[in-house]
Formats: structure tokens, sequence, C-alpha cells
């Protein structure tokens, strides 16, 4: 949520953090802004919407200077506009701001009474005004230390000062970030992924900790303004997966990327020779466990509920799961038996890091299954396991949603057999059946001209729904979220037997409903929910799998069949077609895949 770029260098850096920032937009792409510090003073650029707007600015009014800091916003603290997009400065001081103050008010009233002049609506302002406000007294180190005490919130601040020609700082509390080593130039980046084209060469800044990155070398502090060592980590560039190559979006290259990143993800976890699960070096011995609780936000959470249904099926482990912003707040009872799991793609979101803190100060046994293996998440989580899906960029999740579904399957399995739940012979036919579910994928992404036609269909309605009994339950809400996100149709995700409860009132002559019913054990029941809802007037779109059994309807309007496969993998496919209608609908809207309204891809905000 918001990214940040600072780079301090030899020659000029405009063009570098214009290209930077555009590869931070999935991050927030409401306002976008750059300050450079020219001949002694700081110059800033800035402008509502994208940053193609903020280049056009440029253009316009040159901004030269060998070190800058830039940022793309996603408005937490007013409207988004240029006023208040990033970098705010004053005279001395230039300022971009991850995160939110949350004593800004009280700030505010301070610094106004010692006559500081606010242009902006922002949090961010205050931290302007404070800095400025303690270099009149104090060194740049005091400055930092005492400033940082002073806010509440979180933050990744990059700071750059009139007369500190060489130098910026960075800080990080809550919110990521991350320095980047060049030749005779330094960065600095709210993710590696804006630093990757420029260094592979990365330390991250811990909670607490500040910076000052010179052109030649950087230096780390803690809170009290201590100098402090950190390691410098070396990271895997897999630039391609950062093109959109062909496709018009992300999102369409990273749904037709499942059956490769399925692919990889079971190479890198099964051990087909041995017919073995390869997750080594758990921590705990499986007798000390006897509860499982899973935790993520969005389509990571969805991942959690599916995950419930096959750790009940196959295990004899009690399981509950939690939206991370419910389960930070609540009084939990923490238990040492318990293995808590978080699920993040991007892990830095920051509800479901601060559910992971949590646990790890209460001491219980923490996991989490992460995309980014550097993220903060996997850092401070004390066993990682990662999904191997490579970046995800469209803020749409697609491919990390399956990623994160196989890795949860795959530690049921391991879970279930050292717990002496599963059977030699299920476990081995279980890892030979997801031996096939890449081709399986593959297969089923084939429905593209079925789903492209029934599209149409969706473009111009006021509403519709998604049902699904037992696995396909959250899948129905999964599907519900895509549609919301990209088409923004009101979309919602039901059990399909709780229609009758009250949201059958909603049904309406002509609505199109969304039903997944695979030829499950479920099936029948489903199938009778939809006819409730056929003979409500609604026209069903069934997604099912190929079968010799008969549909039990002549009523249906429109049909998909994905790949057959056995029950428990049965979600992986049924969820690529609810892929793909939210995609196309949208794409006839004319509305912005990759980066639908209000919405960022990392949110790192509560
Ligand atoms: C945002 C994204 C969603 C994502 C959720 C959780 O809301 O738009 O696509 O599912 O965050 O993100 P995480 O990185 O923790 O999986």
């Amino acid at each position: 949520m918001c990214g940040i770029i600072g780079i301090n260098s030899n020659k000029e850096v405009t063009s570098t953090i214009l290209n930077s920032l555009r590869k931070l937009e999935y991050r927030g792409y409401d306002s976008a802004g750059i300050a450079t510090l020219n001949s002694g003073y700081i110059q800033e650029v800035k402008c509502e919407g994208r940053v193609d707007n903020l280049e056009k600015n440029i253009i316009k009014n040159k901004l030269l200077g060998n070190l800058g800091i830039g940022h793309v916003r996603w408005a937490t603290h007013g409207i988004p506009s240029t006023l208040n997009a990033h970098p705010h400065s004053s005279d001395n001081v230039s300022v971009v701001h991850n995160g939110i103050i949350e004593n800004s008010t009280l700030l505010k009233k301070f610094l106004v009474k010692k006559g500081h002049k606010f242009k902006s609506q922002t949090d961010t302002e205050v931290i302007v005004h404070l800095i400025t406000e303690y270099l009149k007294k104090n060194n740049l180190i005091d400055t930092l230390t005492k400033v940082l005490k002073k806010l509440h919130g979180s933050f990744a601040l990059g700071i750059i000062f009139k007369d500190e020609p060489d130098l910026i700082v960075g800080a990080r509390r809550g919110s990521p970030l991350a320095v980047g080593y060049g030749p005779g130039e330094n960065y600095l980046g709210s993710d590696s992924y804006a630093l990757k084209s420029m260094t592979n060469k990365i330390t991250y800044l811990d909670d607490g900790e500040f910076c000052i990155i010179k052109k030649t070398e950087v230096s780390f502090f803690n809170e009290q303004g201590k100098k402090i060592n950190k390691k410098i980590l070396s990271l895997t560039t897999d630039e391609q997966n950062y093109n959109k190559g062909d496709y018009k979006h992300f999102m369409a290259k990273e749904i037709d990327e499942q059956p490769l990143t399925i692919k990889n993800c079971i190479n890198e976890y099964i051990d087909k020779k041995n017919n073995e699960i390869s997750i080594f070096n758990f921590p705990w011995k499986i007798k000390d466990i006897s509860s499982i609780t899973l935790v993520g936000c969005g389509t990571a959470y969805h991942s959690c509920l599916i995950a419930k249904y096959w750790f009940e099926q196959l295990t004899s482990f009690d399981v509950h799961i939690d939206i991370a912003s419910e389960f930070r707040y609540r009084k939990n009872r923490f238990k040492k038996e318990t293995l808590y799991v978080f699920v993040s793609q991007s892990g830095e979101t920051a509800d479901t890091y601060a559910a992971l803190d949590l646990c790890n100060k209460n001491n219980v046994k923490t996991c989490s299954v992460v995309n980014v293996v550097e993220s903060s998440i996997a850092r401070d989580s004390k066993f990682v396991l990662p999904i191997h899906c490579g970046p995800e960029i469209g803020v749409a999740s697609t491919k990390a949603f399956l990623g994160q579904m196989l890795v949860l399957y795959l530690l049921c399995l391991k879970m279930g057999k050292l717990n002496d739940d599963i059977k030699k012979k299920d476990y081995i036919s279980k890892i030979k059946s997801l031996l096939n579910l890449s081709k399986n994928i593959e297969l089923s992404l084939k429905s593209e001209n079925d789903i492209q036609t029934i599209s149409n269909s969706f473009t111009n309605i006021k509403g519709s729904m998604f049902l699904g009994r037992g696995y396909s339950y959250p899948i129905a809400l999964e599907g519900a979220l895509k549609l919301k996100e990209l088409s923004y149709i009101h979309a919602e995700g039901y059990p399909a037997g709780e229609m009758k409860h009250g949201p059958l009132a909603l049904i309406e002559d002509g609505m199109p409903v969304v039903v997944i019913a695979p030829r499950d054990e479920y099936y029948k029941k489903t199938m009778s929910n939809m006819q409730e809802v056929i003979a409500r007037g609604a026209k069903v779109l069934l997604i099912t799998n190929k079968s010799t059994d008969e549909i039990f309807s002549e009523n249906i309007w429109q049909k998909i069949e994905v790949e057959n496969t056995e029950d428990d993998l049965l979600p992986f496919l049924i969820t690529i077609p609810l892929q793909k209608l939210a995609y196309y609908t949208a794409l006839k809207k004319g509305y912005d895949i990759d980066k639908p309204r209000n919405l960022a891809k990392s949110v790192t905000v509560e």
C-alpha cells in the first residue's frame, strides 16, 4: 500500500525513479510524485492519478538532480489529489511515507502553535514539520531519533534534506522498507521488486530501525540512534516475470501461468521417486500439535477456508480459520499445542503481520505460507512454506490463490500422514493425483471462448450470486470477490444451503447466478438449491466437472465443465472459469484490470 523509491547517485535520477514508480504502481495509484535535490534546493513534481501523468508533468517542468525520492499513493488521510500527493516538503525537508500516523492531529496542533503552516490534508505532513522543527536545535541523528519516537502508528519513510547533498534517510516501523546497493549509487525501496532492476544486493530494515544512504555507503541505526550492522542479502533475478510479454494484462498472463506455477511448486515439494512430500525441518514434533489455526486476508483467507475442509476431511486436527483483522483484536486463547499458519501472497499485509506478531509475542508455533520469501511475514515466522509462484503483479490474486491452496493441501497431507490419520496407500494415491494437477489446470483453461461469450451477459447486471457447498463454498466466495474487484458488480458468495434463509429474496427475473457444483459428495444437494433459484427466475451458470453422470436440470442457462479429478483437487479446477469470468467482464466494461479502483496489491495499513 503506497510505494517508495529513493536514489542517491552520481548521475541524473528522475527517469530511473519514474521507471521504479511504474513498477510500484501495483501498491497504489491514485497520485504520484518525485522530489529531487537540485543545486542546493528541493524541487518537487506531483500529480493526481497515474505515473503516466507524472511523466507528462515532468516533461513540462524539468526535474533535475542526482538524488531524489518518489512515491505512488493509496490514500488514507485526505482525498487523492495533487496537493495530497507525496512527497511533502518544507524548504528544508522532503518526505515520502507509507502507513498511517495515528497521532497526527495532536502533533499538528503542537506544530501550528509553533508557527508551521500546513498545505495538505495528509497525516504525513506533520513528519515534514516535526523534522524541520527538531533540526533547529539538534543534529541529524538526534532529530531522527526524537521525531521517530514522537510518531504513533506505522510508517516506512524516505527523507531528503536541503542541506545534505549526499544523503537519503529511510526509516521503518510496521511498513516494509529495503535498501539496495549499486555501483556508485545506493537505493531505498518499499519492496525488493522496485529495486530488482537496479540491484540484487539488498538489506531489509527491521521495525524501529533507520538508515542513512550515501552514494558509496549505507549506515543503519536502531531506535536509540545507535549504529548497528545489517546483513546484505542476494536476491534471485527473475526479471521476465515482471513483464507482460504478449499479454494485454498481468492478470491474463498470471491466469495462464497457473499450470506452470503449480508444476514448479509440485516439483519443489514432491519427491516423485519416493512418493513423498518434502516438508522437512519442521521445528515441532507432530504429537505436540493438536489443532491448527489458519489466518489470512482477502483471497489468502479463502485459501484458509478451503484448507479447513481438507484438514477436517483428512486429519484429526481441530481446525480454526480467521480473518487477520479480526484475529488480532479478539481475545484469543493462545495455545502451545496449536500451529498458527499465516497465509499471504505478499507477506507484507499489515493485519496478517500483526496477527503473526501477536502469536510470536505469545510464544506459540507460527508457520507462514507466502509467495515473497524475503517478506516480513516469512522472516518473522518460525517455519516458512513458499508457494513458488513467481511475482504476482495483477492486484486481483490468481496464481497465488492456487499456490496457497496447493501448499496448504500438501501441509495437510504431510501432517495427516505424520499423525497416522492418512493411510500410506491413500497418501501415495493422493500424491499421484497431484502429479496430474498441472495438466488438468491446463485443460480447464481451454473453456476460454465459452467464458468470453458468457461474460457478455454480466456486463450490464446489477448484481450476481455465487453459490457452492463444501469445498465449493470458499470457491464461490473467491469467484464473487474476483467479480467485485475487477468489474465493480455487486456479487455475493453464499453457501448454497443458506440461500433460503434470506438471500433468496434477492433473486430477480433474469439475474445471473453462478452455481459451483462439481460432481462431488455435495452435488445432489447443490442441484436442489440450484432449482430453488431457477424457480425464482435466476439464469444459472453451472460450473461443474466433466462426468458421465447426467446433469439434473434442463433449465440451466449456461454450463462450463472443467476436467475430472479426485474431489480434493476440484477446487483448483473450478476456480479457473471464475477467474476468467471476472477478467472478461471487466475487459468488456473497459476497466483497468491490473489496477482496479480503490484497491492495492499489498495492504500495509490496518
Ligand atoms: C489485497 C489484495 C488481495 C489479497 C489481499 C491479501 O486486498 O488486493 O488480492 O488477497 O490483499 O494479500 P496477501 O498479500 O496477504 O495475500
